[in-house]
C-alpha cells in the first residue's frame, strides 16, 4: 500500500519587504542578501495574521478536493505557538469546519516538527488506510531588527493531506535521523525573537545532514544517484545550495559538476527566495515550489528530502513523485497569492514588526489589514478571536 501526500498547499502573508530596501536602511550592499544568502524578498505578517490564520488559509486550499469527513487527525507543527496550553490546530479545525470526531495535537521541535508529524501520519494511515490526516506546518520567523538574522526572517504555512491515495508523493518507509543536544538556535519562553549562533547553526545543519544521510543509506540501501531531485529545509536559499553540495561531497559524487548538482534543487528555491524562512513550513513550501515550477514531468521519479530543526534534529527521507501529480497541484492559487502581494517600505515593515499587541491581557481590536480568508480580529477576555474575512 502506498501512503503519502494526497493534496498540498501553502500560504504566505500578503505583505513583503524587498531585501534591497532593508539593505539600504541597514547600510549593507544588497548583493549580500540577493547573492550571499540568496534571498530577494521576505514575507512580513500584519498584526492580524498569525500561525492560525496562515494555516487555515493553506488548509482551505488543500482541502478543496478532499472529503473532510475522512479526516480524523490534525497535527499542527510550529515553534511560534500562540498559547502554552491550547493547540493552535483547534482554532484551525473550527475555522475549516472539520469533523468533531477528530483529534488535534500541536508538535514542536524547531523547523523539524512538521516532518515528525508527517511520519506519524504515515504510520497512522498504514494502520487505518480509510482515514486521512491533515498536517499543518506554520511559523513566523523573527530574529530582531538590525540583527544578523534579520534578512533570514519570513512567514508561511503549508497544509498536507496524508492518505492512502497519495496523488502527489508516495513516501518511502525508511528514513534516517540524527539528534544532538546543541544550542545553535532557540527561543526561551520570555522572548518573541529567537536567539541564534548563526555560523554555528550552519555547521550543525550540515553535520546533521551528513549523519542523517548515513543512517538513511544504511537503512534503505538507496544511493545518491537514484534521486532525480532533492529538497532541503531552507532557512535561506543559499543554505539549500550549500547543503546539497555538502551532501554530494560527503557521498563522494564525482560525475556531476556543481552546476549539475545545483540543477537538482533549483526549482525548490523559487518560492522561498521571495517568502523567506517559514521554519517548519519551509521544506514543504520548497517541495511545492519544485513540483509547480519544474518544466519536466517528474512523475515516477525519486525525491530525497532533508528536514532540519535547530537544537537539533535532522531527518533524511524520500518518496516517489506520482504519475499525473500535476493535475492535483494548486499552482494557479499559489501564483495569484504571490503576485497580488503588497510591498512595504522599511518604516511599514518596522511598524508591523513592533506593533504593540497588549501583553497584559487587555481587550484589543486589531486594525484590519489585507489578509487571506481568515484573520485575528481581537483579543478579548484573554482569548484570541478569529474571524472569516467576508
Ligand atoms: P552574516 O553574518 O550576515 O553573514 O550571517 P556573512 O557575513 O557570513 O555573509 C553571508 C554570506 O554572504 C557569505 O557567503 C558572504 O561571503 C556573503 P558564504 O561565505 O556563506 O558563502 N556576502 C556577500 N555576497 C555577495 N556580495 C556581498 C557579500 N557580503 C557578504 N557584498 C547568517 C549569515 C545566515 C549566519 C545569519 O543571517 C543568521 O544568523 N541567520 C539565522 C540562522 C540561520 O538561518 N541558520 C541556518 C542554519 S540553522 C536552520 O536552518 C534552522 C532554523 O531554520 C531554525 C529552526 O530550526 O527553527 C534557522
Amino acid at each position: 500500500m502506498n501512503v503519502g501526500i494526497e493534496s498540498i498547499s501553502f500560504y504566505s502573508s500578503h505583505y513583503y519587504i524587498d531585501l534591497k530596501t532593508l539593505a539600504e536602511r541597514r547600510n549593507l550592499p544588497p548583493e549580500k542578501f540577493y547573492q550571499g544568502i540568496g534571498q530577494e524578498k521576505m514575507a512580513v505578517p500584519p498584526p492580524d495574521e498569525d500561525i492560525v490564520t496562515m494555516a487555515a488559509n493553506a488548509g482551505f486550499n488543500a482541502l478543496k478536493n478532499i472529503d473532510k469527513g475522512k479526516i480524523d487527525t490534525v497535527l499542527f507543527a510550529t515553534e511560534s505557538g500562540i498559547d502554552q496550553s491550547k493547540a493552535a490546530g483547534i482554532y484551525v479545525h473550527s475555522l475549516l469546519e472539520l469533523p468533531q470526531n477528530c483529534r488535534v495535537v500541536e508538535l514542536k521541535q524547531a523547523c523539524y516538527s512538521g516532518t515528525g508529524g508527517l511520519q506519524m501520519a504515515f504510520a497512522y494511515v498504514h494502520t487505518y488506510p480509510q482515514r486521512k490526516v491533515l498536517v499543518f506546518t506554520a511559523d513566523v520567523a523573527r530574529y530582531g531588527l538590525c540583527s544578523a538574522g534579520e534578512p533570514t526572517q519570513g512567514a508561511g504555512a503549508a497544509a498536507m493531506v496524508i492518505s492512502a491515495e497519495p496523488k502527489i508523493l508516495a513516501l518511502d518507509a525508511e528514513s534516517g535521523f540524527y539528534t544532538q543536544d546543541v544550542m545553535d538556535f532557540w527561543r526561551p519562553n520570555y522572548r518573541d525573537e529567537a536567539l541564534v549562533d548563526g555560523k554555528y547553526s550552519v555547521r550543525v545543519y550540515l553535520k546533521a545532514l551528513a549523519e542523517s544521510w548515513t543512517d538513511y543509506r544504511q537503512k534503505s540501501g538507496k544511493a545518491f544517484a537514484e534521486f532525480e531531485k532533492f529538497a532541503y529545509h531552507l532557512p535561506f536559499t543559499r543554505m539549500g545550495e550549500k547543503a546539497h553540495l555538502h551532501l554530494a561531497k560527503t557521498v563522494g559524487v564525482q560525475n556531476l559538476t556543481d552546476d549539475q548538482l545545483l540543477a537538482q534543487i533549483r526549482e525548490t528555491l523559487i518560492y522561498n527566495r521571495i517568502t523567506g524562512n517559514s521554519y517548519a513550513a519551509s521544506l514543504y513550501i520548497g517541495l511545492i515550489s519544485l513540483l509547480e515550477n519544474c518544466p519536466r514531468d517528474l512523475g515516477g521519479k525519486n525525491l530525497g528530502l532533508f528536514s532540519y530543526g535547530s537544537g537539533c534534529v535532522g531527518e533524511f527521507f524520500s518518496g516517489v513523485i506520482q504519475k499525473g501529480y500535476r493535475e492535483f497541484l494548486l499552482k494557479e492559487e499559489h501564483k495569484t497569492m504571490l503576485e497580488s502581494r503588497t510591498e512595504l517600505t522599511c518604516d511599514e515593515y518596522e511598524y508591523f514588526y513592533t506593533f504593540p499587541l497588549p501583553s497584559d491581557g487587555s481587550d484589543f481590536e486589531l486594525p484590519r489589514n489585507k489578509t487571506g480568508r481568515f484573520r485575528l480580529a481581537a483579543l478579548k477576555d484573554h482569548k484570541r478571536i478569529y474571524e472569516r474575512v467576508p
